[in-house]
């Protein structure tokens, strides 16, 4: 982008074309350069869609409403801002722009608004269920390797789902604090093994004003049923992801458009014993799934929410 001209403008704001070109002037004059950059691109694109769709008065002032909205919903246990960015495909696109999949890594997919960070350790074959949760009971098992295949040892897996019921324990004052959150760390051999339930679809919440506006659309507000994981090793590349349990029409019409072919999990129905996870209900799923790390800094994501409605944060 061109940077205008930095001096003043040398009139005041006439018509509706000398908007741009002067707010443009002004936001110039910002020092950092990204920042300068960012503030400039922010602008006039918006004025171009603002110029594209002409809103009535009437209606800027519910857009504005809208986005008050927005603010006001959100909570520590809940995030309506990440839900937006979600459901308008921003959250996949910024996804994709930051992680191509290039390198022979496993494909991410977006971060979502329950991920609550520091999710208590647990041992190799342990289960995330902490409080009694319908299901069958799922066991995913796998490496966590580089993109060599190499085993990577000590890598730390940090995994969410929603109960079948469709909620994430922080939504659900009936379960237990942390349910279907664990961390887990791979062995000498990269593996890690988990304990936990198959995951149903699940609806994003429609009672704020991201799903209203979603409901508005003619389109269904579920997620496809997936586990979300993020893999960290020393000296490779965070990868924030989501095995998908569904059909491929449930991941096609994904309302926040995260679910990728590379990452659907292959389950599998068994009914004779696991070799290490013992007490499994018959029948029962597993998935083995290897995740690949690119080498990189780690990173670690800021948790959209702070814990359960309700509870001290
Ligand atoms: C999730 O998978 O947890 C999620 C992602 C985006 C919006 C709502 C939920
Ligand atoms: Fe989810």
């Amino acid at each position: 982008m061109t940077v205008p001209n930095q001096t003043l403008p040398d009139r005041l704001i006439h018509t509706e074309e000398d908007v741009t070109p002067f707010v443009q002037t002004m936001l110039a004059r910002t020092p950092d350069p990204r920042l300068r950059e960012v503030l400039l691109s922010a602008a006039t694109h918006l004025h171009a869609f603002i110029r594209e769709i002409r809103p009535t008065e009437p209606e800027f002032e519910l857009a504005i409403r809208w986005l008050r909205d927005v603010g006001q919903a959100c909570t520590d246990s809940h995030n309506e801002m990440v839900l937006a960015a979600d459901t308008m495909g921003a959250s996949t696109l910024i996804d994709l722009i930051n992680n191509d999949g290039m390198q022979g890594e496993t494909m991410s997919a977006l971060l979502g608004p329950f991920y609550r960070g520091d999710a208590p350790q647990c041992g190799y074959g342990d289960t995330i269920a902490r409080s009694d949760t319908p299901g069958a009971d799922l066991v995913i098992e796998g490496r966590v390797l580089d993109v060599n295949g190499d085993p990577i040892a000590g890598a730390t897996l940090d995994v969410w789902q929603a109960s079948p019921a469709g909620l994430y324990e922080n939504q659900d004052p009936d379960q237990a604090d942390f349910n279907l959150r664990g961390k887990f760390t791979t062995d000498d051999d990269g593996r890690y093994c988990i304990r936990t339930v198959k995951p149903a679809g699940y609806p994003i919440p429609t009672f704020g004003p991201v799903g209203q506006l979603v409901l508005l659309q003619d389109r269904p507000v579920m997620r496809p049923a997936h586990v979300h994981f993020i893999v960290t090793a020393p000296a490779h590349k965070t990868l924030i992801t989501q095995i998908f349990a569904d059909s491929m029409q449930a991941m096609i019409e994904d309302v926040v458009f995260g679910a990728k072919e590379q990452i659907a999990g292959d389950f599998q129905e068994c009914s004779t014993p696991h070799p290490v996870v013992t007490g499994l209900r018959t029948p029962y799923f597993t998935c083995h799934y290897d995740f690949l790390l690119k080498p990189g800094e780690p990173t670690f994501p800021e948790p959209p929410i702070k814990g359960k409605a309700g509870a001290p944060s």
